[in-house]
Protein backbone atom coordinates (compact mmCIF):
# COMPACT_ATOMS: atom_id res chain seq x y z
CA UNK A 1 0.00 0.00 0.00
CA UNK A 2 1.38 3.57 -0.65
CA UNK A 3 1.57 5.79 1.90
CA UNK A 4 -0.31 8.46 -0.23
CA UNK A 5 -3.02 7.58 -2.73
CA UNK A 6 -5.19 10.34 -4.66
CA UNK A 7 -7.68 8.71 -6.20
CA UNK A 8 -9.76 10.91 -9.17
CA UNK A 9 -9.56 14.13 -7.33
CA UNK A 10 -11.44 17.56 -9.11
CA UNK A 11 -11.23 20.28 -7.10
CA UNK A 12 -11.30 24.05 -7.08
CA UNK A 13 -12.23 27.70 -6.19
CA UNK A 14 -15.43 28.22 -7.53
CA UNK A 15 -18.12 26.01 -9.31
CA UNK A 16 -15.68 25.02 -12.27
CA UNK A 17 -12.80 22.62 -11.34
CA UNK A 18 -9.07 23.97 -11.81
CA UNK A 19 -7.92 20.02 -11.09
CA UNK A 20 -9.84 17.55 -12.63
CA UNK A 21 -9.73 13.97 -11.91
CA UNK A 22 -6.48 13.56 -10.84
CA UNK A 23 -4.88 10.11 -9.38
CA UNK A 24 -1.92 9.82 -7.85
CA UNK A 25 0.01 7.67 -5.40
CA UNK A 26 3.67 8.34 -3.18
CA UNK A 27 5.16 4.87 -1.76
CA UNK A 28 6.98 5.29 1.51
CA UNK A 29 11.25 6.37 1.02
CA UNK A 30 10.62 7.84 -2.43
CA UNK A 31 10.41 10.90 -4.01
CA UNK A 32 7.59 11.56 -6.23
CA UNK A 33 7.41 15.30 -7.93
CA UNK A 34 5.02 17.14 -9.66
CA UNK A 35 5.75 19.17 -12.70
CA UNK A 36 3.69 21.38 -15.21
CA UNK A 37 3.41 24.77 -16.13
CA UNK A 38 2.34 27.43 -14.41
CA UNK A 39 -1.34 27.92 -13.86
CA UNK A 40 -1.42 24.37 -14.11
CA UNK A 41 -3.12 23.51 -11.13
CA UNK A 42 -0.16 21.63 -8.84
CA UNK A 43 -0.72 24.02 -5.87
CA UNK A 44 -4.54 23.40 -6.05
CA UNK A 45 -3.90 20.13 -6.30
CA UNK A 46 -1.53 20.01 -3.28
CA UNK A 47 -3.87 22.44 -0.88
CA UNK A 48 -6.52 20.07 -1.79
CA UNK A 49 -4.39 17.33 -0.17
CA UNK A 50 -3.41 19.31 2.75
CA UNK A 51 -7.27 19.59 3.66
CA UNK A 52 -7.62 23.62 2.98
CA UNK A 53 -9.49 22.83 -0.24
CA UNK A 54 -12.10 20.11 -0.90
CA UNK A 55 -12.28 18.18 -3.66
CA UNK A 56 -15.84 17.91 -5.56
CA UNK A 57 -14.96 14.17 -6.44
CA UNK A 58 -12.40 12.13 -5.39
CA UNK A 59 -10.73 10.87 -2.15
CA UNK A 60 -7.71 10.74 -0.44
CA UNK A 61 -6.40 8.60 1.54
CA UNK A 62 -2.66 8.47 4.13
CA UNK A 63 -1.82 4.80 4.78
CA UNK A 64 -5.48 3.71 3.79
CA UNK A 65 -7.25 5.79 5.82
CA UNK A 66 -9.42 8.28 3.96
CA UNK A 67 -8.90 11.38 4.83
CA UNK A 68 -10.64 13.26 2.46
CA UNK A 69 -13.38 14.58 4.94
CA UNK A 70 -10.62 15.31 7.98
CA UNK A 71 -10.33 19.14 9.00
CA UNK A 72 -7.39 20.68 7.61
CA UNK A 73 -6.26 21.07 10.80
CA UNK A 74 -6.44 18.27 11.26
CA UNK A 75 -4.86 16.31 8.74
CA UNK A 76 -1.08 16.46 10.17
CA UNK A 77 -2.13 14.17 12.70
CA UNK A 78 -3.15 11.84 10.26
CA UNK A 79 -0.26 11.74 8.53
CA UNK A 80 0.66 13.92 6.27
CA UNK A 81 2.16 17.46 6.51
CA UNK A 82 2.50 20.12 3.59
CA UNK A 83 4.65 22.75 3.27
CA UNK A 84 3.38 25.83 0.92
CA UNK A 85 5.22 27.61 -1.05
CA UNK A 86 5.42 30.44 0.97
CA UNK A 87 5.23 32.39 4.37
CA UNK A 88 5.90 28.79 5.81
CA UNK A 89 7.47 29.89 8.59
CA UNK A 90 6.72 32.00 11.93
CA UNK A 91 9.29 34.79 11.46
CA UNK A 92 9.18 36.40 14.68
CA UNK A 93 9.65 32.63 16.58
CA UNK A 94 13.22 31.34 16.63
CA UNK A 95 14.15 28.43 15.01
CA UNK A 96 13.75 26.60 17.73
CA UNK A 97 10.37 27.69 18.74
CA UNK A 98 8.61 27.02 14.95
CA UNK A 99 10.51 23.36 15.22
CA UNK A 100 7.94 23.45 18.79
CA UNK A 101 4.84 24.85 17.15
CA UNK A 102 5.45 21.87 14.19
CA UNK A 103 5.51 19.26 17.47
CA UNK A 104 2.70 20.37 18.81
CA UNK A 105 0.42 18.18 19.74
CA UNK A 106 3.26 15.39 19.52
CA UNK A 107 2.76 11.40 19.42
CA UNK A 108 6.25 10.96 21.05
CA UNK A 109 8.58 13.14 23.49
CA UNK A 110 8.89 16.47 21.17
CA UNK A 111 12.47 16.81 22.45
CA UNK A 112 13.78 13.90 21.07
CA UNK A 113 11.96 14.10 18.42
CA UNK A 114 13.63 17.63 17.57
CA UNK A 115 16.49 16.11 18.05
CA UNK A 116 15.81 13.76 15.40
CA UNK A 117 14.97 16.56 12.84
CA UNK A 118 18.23 18.38 13.40
CA UNK A 119 20.47 14.79 12.77
CA UNK A 120 18.61 15.35 9.09
CA UNK A 121 19.19 19.54 9.94
CA UNK A 122 22.62 20.29 11.65
CA UNK A 123 22.54 23.53 10.16
CA UNK A 124 18.76 24.41 11.83
CA UNK A 125 20.67 23.07 15.36
CA UNK A 126 23.44 25.60 14.60
CA UNK A 127 20.88 28.39 14.09
CA UNK A 128 18.19 27.17 16.99
CA UNK A 129 18.07 30.18 18.54
CA UNK A 130 17.78 32.90 15.12
CA UNK A 131 14.51 34.37 14.65
CA UNK A 132 13.18 32.99 11.80
CA UNK A 133 12.41 35.98 9.90
CA UNK A 134 16.63 36.47 10.31
CA UNK A 135 17.16 33.47 7.75
CA UNK A 136 17.61 33.70 4.53
CA UNK A 137 15.12 32.33 2.03
CA UNK A 138 16.69 29.12 1.32
CA UNK A 139 16.80 28.43 5.20
CA UNK A 140 13.17 29.35 6.23
CA UNK A 141 12.22 26.84 3.11
CA UNK A 142 14.65 24.18 5.18
CA UNK A 143 12.63 25.00 8.50
CA UNK A 144 9.49 24.72 6.60
CA UNK A 145 10.44 21.17 6.09
CA UNK A 146 12.00 20.46 9.34
CA UNK A 147 9.08 21.81 11.05
CA UNK A 148 6.29 19.84 9.19
CA UNK A 149 8.42 16.64 9.79
CA UNK A 150 7.92 17.52 13.34
CA UNK A 151 4.61 15.49 13.31
CA UNK A 152 6.64 12.53 12.72
CA UNK A 153 4.59 12.08 8.95
CA UNK A 154 4.25 9.79 6.98
CA UNK A 155 3.36 12.17 3.87
CA UNK A 156 5.33 15.38 3.49
CA UNK A 157 3.72 17.11 0.76
CA UNK A 158 6.34 20.38 -0.34
CA UNK A 159 4.86 23.04 -2.95
CA UNK A 160 8.00 24.38 -4.42
CA UNK A 161 10.64 24.24 -1.77
CA UNK A 162 13.27 25.47 -4.23
CA UNK A 163 11.33 28.64 -5.75
CA UNK A 164 13.40 31.61 -6.01
CA UNK A 165 16.76 29.91 -4.59
CA UNK A 166 20.35 30.11 -5.97
CA UNK A 167 21.34 27.02 -7.66
CA UNK A 168 23.57 26.23 -4.57
CA UNK A 169 20.93 26.27 -2.25
CA UNK A 170 19.03 24.58 -4.54
CA UNK A 171 21.11 21.66 -4.42
CA UNK A 172 21.11 21.64 -0.31
CA UNK A 173 17.26 21.72 -0.66
CA UNK A 174 17.43 18.83 -2.68
CA UNK A 175 20.04 16.99 -0.69
CA UNK A 176 17.63 17.60 2.41
CA UNK A 177 14.67 15.77 0.89
CA UNK A 178 16.45 13.18 -0.39
CA UNK A 179 17.39 12.81 3.17
CA UNK A 180 13.73 13.02 4.41
CA UNK A 181 13.03 10.12 1.85
CA UNK A 182 15.82 8.23 3.51
CA UNK A 183 14.04 8.03 6.96
CA UNK A 184 11.02 6.19 5.01
CA UNK A 185 8.95 9.54 4.24
CA UNK A 186 6.39 9.71 1.34
CA UNK A 187 7.24 12.72 -0.51
CA UNK A 188 5.59 14.35 -2.69
CA UNK A 189 7.50 17.85 -4.21
CA UNK A 190 5.72 20.06 -6.44
CA UNK A 191 8.87 21.12 -8.85
CA UNK A 192 8.63 23.88 -11.34
CA UNK A 193 12.52 22.86 -12.86
CA UNK A 194 11.78 19.46 -14.89
CA UNK A 195 15.05 18.83 -15.24
CA UNK A 196 15.84 18.99 -11.82
CA UNK A 197 12.74 16.64 -11.12
CA UNK A 198 13.87 14.08 -13.47
CA UNK A 199 17.43 14.27 -11.50
CA UNK A 200 15.81 13.93 -8.10
CA UNK A 201 12.41 12.47 -8.31
CA UNK A 202 12.13 8.24 -8.73
CA UNK A 203 8.39 9.30 -9.74
CA UNK A 204 6.49 11.95 -11.70
CA UNK A 205 3.28 13.32 -12.82
CA UNK A 206 2.74 16.23 -15.06
CA UNK A 207 0.33 17.87 -14.97
CA UNK A 208 -1.44 19.84 -17.62
CA UNK A 209 -4.41 22.16 -18.00
CA UNK A 210 -5.93 20.78 -14.77
CA UNK A 211 -5.27 16.85 -15.71
CA UNK A 212 -2.63 14.57 -15.55
CA UNK A 213 -1.41 14.21 -18.80
CA UNK A 214 1.57 11.75 -17.58
CA UNK A 215 2.66 9.51 -14.92
CA UNK A 216 5.39 7.02 -14.38
CA UNK A 217 8.79 6.28 -13.17
CA UNK A 218 11.37 8.56 -13.83
CA UNK A 219 12.60 7.04 -16.54
CA UNK A 220 9.90 6.76 -18.92
CA UNK A 221 8.94 10.63 -17.85
CA UNK A 222 12.50 11.24 -19.18
CA UNK A 223 11.48 10.21 -22.62
CA UNK A 224 8.74 12.14 -23.22
CA UNK A 225 9.15 15.69 -24.85
CA UNK A 226 7.79 17.44 -21.41
CA UNK A 227 8.73 20.65 -23.16
CA UNK A 228 5.97 20.15 -26.60
CA UNK A 229 3.71 18.19 -23.20
CA UNK A 230 4.27 22.09 -21.42
CA UNK A 231 3.55 23.74 -24.62
CA UNK A 232 0.65 22.34 -25.79
CA UNK A 233 1.69 20.88 -28.79
CA UNK A 234 2.96 17.19 -27.77
CA UNK A 235 5.45 15.75 -30.21
CA UNK A 236 6.46 12.60 -28.26
CA UNK A 237 4.13 10.22 -29.95
CA UNK A 238 1.84 11.92 -32.22
CA UNK A 239 -0.67 9.09 -32.33
CA UNK A 240 -1.30 7.72 -28.26
CA UNK A 241 -2.09 9.48 -25.15
CA UNK A 242 0.64 9.85 -22.92
CA UNK A 243 -1.51 8.37 -20.14
CA UNK A 244 -2.41 5.21 -21.31
CA UNK A 245 1.20 4.16 -22.81
CA UNK A 246 3.02 4.94 -19.23
CA UNK A 247 3.03 2.31 -16.99
CA UNK A 248 -0.35 2.62 -14.04
CA UNK A 249 -0.77 4.52 -11.33
CA UNK A 250 0.19 1.56 -8.83
CA UNK A 251 3.60 1.98 -10.16
N1 LIG B 1 -7.30 31.46 -4.52
C1 LIG B 1 -7.68 31.31 -5.80
N2 LIG B 1 -8.91 31.69 -6.21
C2 LIG B 1 -9.31 31.51 -7.51
N3 LIG B 1 -8.53 30.98 -8.46
C3 LIG B 1 -7.29 30.60 -8.11
C4 LIG B 1 -6.80 30.74 -6.76
N4 LIG B 1 -5.54 30.26 -6.72
C5 LIG B 1 -5.26 29.83 -7.97
N5 LIG B 1 -6.30 30.03 -8.79
C6 LIG B 1 -6.36 29.67 -10.21
O1 LIG B 1 -6.20 28.27 -10.34
C7 LIG B 1 -5.41 27.96 -11.48
C8 LIG B 1 -4.29 27.04 -11.06
O2 LIG B 1 -3.47 27.71 -10.13
P1 LIG B 1 -2.36 26.96 -9.29
O3 LIG B 1 -1.81 27.95 -8.34
O4 LIG B 1 -2.91 25.71 -8.74
O5 LIG B 1 -1.31 26.61 -10.44
P2 LIG B 1 0.18 26.07 -10.32
O6 LIG B 1 0.28 24.90 -11.23
O7 LIG B 1 0.53 25.88 -8.90
O8 LIG B 1 1.02 27.27 -10.96
P3 LIG B 1 2.47 27.86 -10.58
O9 LIG B 1 3.44 26.97 -11.30
O10 LIG B 1 2.44 29.22 -11.17
O11 LIG B 1 2.62 27.84 -9.10
C9 LIG B 1 -4.95 29.30 -12.05
O12 LIG B 1 -5.75 29.59 -13.16
C10 LIG B 1 -5.17 30.28 -10.94
O13 LIG B 1 -5.49 31.53 -11.46
MG1 LIG C 1 1.94 26.72 -7.62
Amino acid sequence: MDALTAENISSGYGRSPIVRDVSLSAPSGKITTIVGPNGAGKSTFAKTLAGILRPSTGRILVNGVDITRVPGHLIPRHGLSYVPQNDNVFRTLTVKENLEVGGYPSKGDPRERMLQVFRVFPDLQKAQDKKAGNLSGGQQNLLAMARALMAEPSVIVLDEPTAGLSPAYTDIVWTQIGRIAGEGTAVLVIEQNVERALTHAQFVHVLVAGTNHAHGPVEEIAKLDLAGIFLGQDRTNSSASTTSTISSINH
